[in-house]
């Protein structure tokens, strides 16, 4: 019997694999009853506080949602409406929400907030993205997984190009860990996991049959893999003055269709956590256009577009896996 009542979850190594695909199934009947017409609201009388220190429009729109369809009540605090950090501290914060509110979410810069936060609320907190890790992300990207493939996620290869050093893959490798799957990442040195997460996840891996490996070579992660995962090359809150560096190392990691090819695997899926710089229609994908001539970058909008891009099911899983943390950690 898996119980998560009043539980935080910061990072999923607050979670074991088995609760971790408990939320995934609870998610998928959600999603279900929600299709069907027949969705309870578990979460009547519920108040929730979203902070959100970053943009965001999946994450923040997730929770509304879930708390919307499931009776809660929820306040959006963005980065200029409310005192925390400018005149209060994250521990005070948190001392006066837990007294009004009977969960948190928060998305911010270092995950020592996001731990000050928990550790004083004295209610579930839940972590929408931090500058290491992005754990509801990956909890919609594995219910995407299972959608799409009959495999048991532990049957599953995972590749991910790109900046292997930031909150997604740092995420996607504690995840893949927990539940037994094989994740293959390619990135250049420079772009490689924090050494400590590698680390964790290959002891983790160790007891749970996963696999875990970091190379610069794009064959050897893409071969045979069934889903290729990236992220964007520069992530929230890194100085502009990363990009020239970045564009230029990560380059040949950009998901194309020879990459998909080199999976070997014509059922192979593409997946990104958005939003994705796949042409220059948006301010910063202009900016990157005149400076540096690119038109693309993570992936190419073939790839984007294509029948094997899965991104917009990630998207909506979101809120689906969102609520059934929700459900899960504060239901009637
Ligand atoms: N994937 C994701 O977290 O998107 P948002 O930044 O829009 O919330
Ligand atoms: N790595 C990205 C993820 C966005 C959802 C960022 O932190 O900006």
């Amino acid at each position: 019997m898996v119980s998560m009542k009043q539980r935080s979850f910061l990072t999923l190594k607050d979670f074991s694999g088995e609760e971790i695909r408990f939320l995934i199934s609870l998610a998928a009947d959600l999603k279900a009853a929600k299709r069907g017409g027949y969705e309870q609201k578990r979460l009547k009388g519920r108040n929730l506080a979203l902070i959100f220190e970053k943009a965001s429009t999946r994450t923040r729109s997730g929770f509304e949602v879930a708390a919307f369809d499931q009776g809660a009540h929820v306040s959006y605090i963005g980065p200029h409406d409310s005192q925390l950090g400018h005149k209060e501290t994250v521990k005070d914060t948190a001392r006066v929400l837990g007294r009004m509110y009977d969960g948190i979410e928060f998305r911010g810069f270092g995950h020592d907030e996001v731990e000050q936060l928990a550790a004083h609320a004295g209610v579930p907190v839940w972590n929408g993205l931090t500058d290491q890790y992005h754990p509801t992300q990956v909890i919609a990207d594995f219910l995407t997984m299972r959608e799409y493939t009959h495999k048991h996620l532990s049957d599953i290869q995972l590749c991910f190009l790109g900046d292997a050093g930031n909150n997604v893959a740092h995420s996607l490798m504690v995840g893949a860990a927990k539940v037994g799957m094989g994740i293959r990442l390619a990135a250049p040195q420079s772009c490689w996991p924090d050494p400590k997460e590698l680390a964790y996840c290959a002891a983790v891996a160790e007891a749970t049959g996963g696999t875990i490996s970091v190379t610069e070579k794009l064959e050897e992660a893409l071969c045979g893999c069934d889903f290729v995962y990236t992220d964007v090359w520069v992530s929230m809150g890194e100085p502009d003055a990363v990009w020239e560096e970045r564009l230029r190392v990560l380059k040949p990691y950009r998901v194309n269709r020879q990459a998909m090819e080199m999976t070997e695997n014509r059922h192979a899926k593409f997946m990104h956590c958005l939003p994705a710089f796949h042409n220059n229609e948006t301010e910063v994908g202009r900016r990157i256009h005149e400076k540096f001539g690119l038109s693309e970058m993570e992936v190419s909008d073939k790839v984007f577009e294509s029948e094997a891009s899965v991104v917009f099911d990630q998207a909506e899983n979101r809120m689906h896996t969102i609520k059934a943390l929700l459900v899960a950690t504060l239901g009637q």
